[in-house]
């Protein structure tokens, strides 16, 4: 056994010594859990009981962590000490979608190494045209719905954004859902993530056996995306073939030259279509919601501060001078505010609200013992909404992010470390810098040129976890901004 933290033997709890919440006899906790409420759940247990705690699932504890230092040590022993939860594999294996985020131990770190590479800083500067470009279509629906005096759902422009950007980067298609109204693949994708927190969190794999007439609408979505990503791959290798490259110009001709490879090699573990369709629909869902859904959560809060909201159009305005939106790579460095207030509203509103993980070995971690496979849940925002890690921590606070400027930071604690947003260790998100570019150019051309209400009272939107932690609406009124 490993003593991954410290713990004398007499004073070592076992998982059953951990507080529990009053459950029912043989389902336990079962019935007061909703899968599309849970990180809120868990954080009020977290409030009640302390932690780490435990909950029960029939005979399975679960136990529920908060800890920032315990979680940076799970995170940074991965992947020999620790893996993400058993039934995430699982259940998006069962799917076709066992990719990147769900692969363990050998399997991991080859495909590791190719999503490092197609989303590293260079790749991203040298598609920087790309993502401009798709910023201004962004920027001409919301032009037609300020003119219309529409009220936009600013969850599903976000998404159509986030998915032309991840596509065009990463698999050399644009597919333009910015331009179209209806039969777009977002339409799909998003039925996946809530499906997956439905299903980690079930008792029984009901849906192996008999299907509801949700899991039939996921069962058709799936066979959409897969027909969808099995064009996508035929096409990426027409490409090849007709205009070869002496290297692969995005992720999918990285992962089809790696095939090749592997083909042609004697002995080699052969790469499957399957395996690479897996990671194609990863990446896109990876890229998606987490992304689209952090900068919608960030719109509540500029629209509740006109005085911040006028400080951003001035700034955007002095940064992109007359271009619509930021002229090119270098400038990003000049909008560290647009991503501070999108850091700041994720602060408060974690679109990764709870982290899963498993030993994979006995371990004991202050002072419990968990046996190997132990499932144990890293609830997210309580460390940022510790005043220990944040001073004023419920305020929105943008500058307190910003390292420089005419607002100096407030004095007393700021804790990055306890912003695990992006998690950490080997396993941290290897879109981070694509997802904080996307902050600077969605928000900067928005701060720009518009000023924006939101449609509905803010305290009406309710966090639902699907997967991540996403808004269940977030309609907002634009109007162009006067000079
Ligand atoms: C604001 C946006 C985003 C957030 C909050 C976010 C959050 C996360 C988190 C919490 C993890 C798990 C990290 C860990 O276990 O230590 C993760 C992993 C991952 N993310 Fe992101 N992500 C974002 C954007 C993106 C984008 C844009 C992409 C790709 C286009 C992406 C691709 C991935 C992949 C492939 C993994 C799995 C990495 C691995 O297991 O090795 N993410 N992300």
């Amino acid at each position: 056994m490993s003593t991954a933290s410290t713990g004398s033997h007499a004073t070592q709890r076992q998982v059953a010594d951990l507080p529990c919440p009053r459950g029912l006899p043989l389902v336990g906790n079962l019935l007061q859990l909703s899968p599309s409420r849970l990180h809120l759940i868990l954080e009020r247990w977290a409030a009640e009981l302390g932690t780490p705690y435990r909950f029960q699932v029939g005979s399975i504890p679960i136990t529920i962590w908060t800890d920032t230092e315990l979680i940076q040590q799970i995170m940074r022993e991965r992947p020999h000490r620790y893996r993400r939860y058993q039934p995430i594999e699982a259940v998006l294996d069962e799917m076709g979608c066992n990719g990147l985020f769900s692969a363990e131990g050998a399997a991991w770190e080859p495909q590791r190494r190719l999503v490092m590479q197609a989303l590293s800083i260079p790749t991203i500067k040298a598609f920087y045209p790309t993502l401009a470009e798709i910023t201004g279509r962004l920027r001409s629906r919301w032009l037609r719905a300020a003119e219309r005096g529409e009220t936009v759902e600013m969850t599903d422009d976000l998404k159509r954004y986030t998915v032309d950007v991840t596509s065009a980067l990463a698999f050399g298609e644009d597919p333009r859902t910015l331009e179209r109204d209806h039969g777009v693949i977002q339409e799909h994708l998003e039925r996946i993530l809530p499906s997956v927190m439905g299903r980690i969190n079930a008792l029984f794999p009901y849906w192996r056996y008999f299907k509801l007439p949700a899991d039939r609408k996921l069962d058709q979505s799936l066979a959409e995306v897969h027909r969808h990503v099995n064009a996508m791959m035929a096409r990426a290798r027409e490409r090849m073939r007709d205009e070869p490259a002496e290297t692969p110009r995005n992720l999918l001709e990285a992962m089809l030259v790696q095939q090749q490879q592997a083909h042609a090699q004697p002995g080699a573990a052969p790469i499957t279509d399957a395996q690479i369709r897996a990671n194609v629909l990863t990446i896109l869902l990876a890229g998606e919601d987490t992304t689209a859904d952090s900068i919608a959560w960030t719109l509540p809060y500029l629209a509740a501060d006109k005085h911040l909201q006028t400080h951003l159009g001035a700034e955007a305005h002095r940064v992109l001078g007359d271009a619509s939106v930021c002229p090119d790579y270098a400038t990003l460095k000049e909008l560290d505010l647009f991503e501070a207030i999108c850091i700041e509203a994720t602060r408060l509103r974690p679109v990764a609200a709870v982290h899963s993980f498993e030993p994979l070995e006995d371990v004991v971690l202050d002072g419990v013992a968990l046996p190997k496979g132990t499932r144990m849940f890293f609830v997210a925002r309580p460390a940022m909404v510790d005043a220990k890690n944040f001073v004023d921590p419920q305020r929105y606070d943008p500058w307190r992010w910003m390292r420089k400027g005419e607002h100096e930071p407030q004095s007393g604690p700021h804790d990055v470390r306890a912003y695990l947003q992006f998690g950490a260790g080997p396993r941290v998100c290897p879109g981070r810098h694509l997802a904080t570019v996307e902050m600077r150019l969605a928000l900067s051309m928005l701060m720009n040129e518009f000023e924006i209400e939101m449609a509905i009272d803010p305290a009406k939107i309710n966090e639902i976890s699907q997967f991540t932690m996403v808004p269940d609406t977030m309609p907002v009124r634009l109007a162009k901004r006067q000079r």
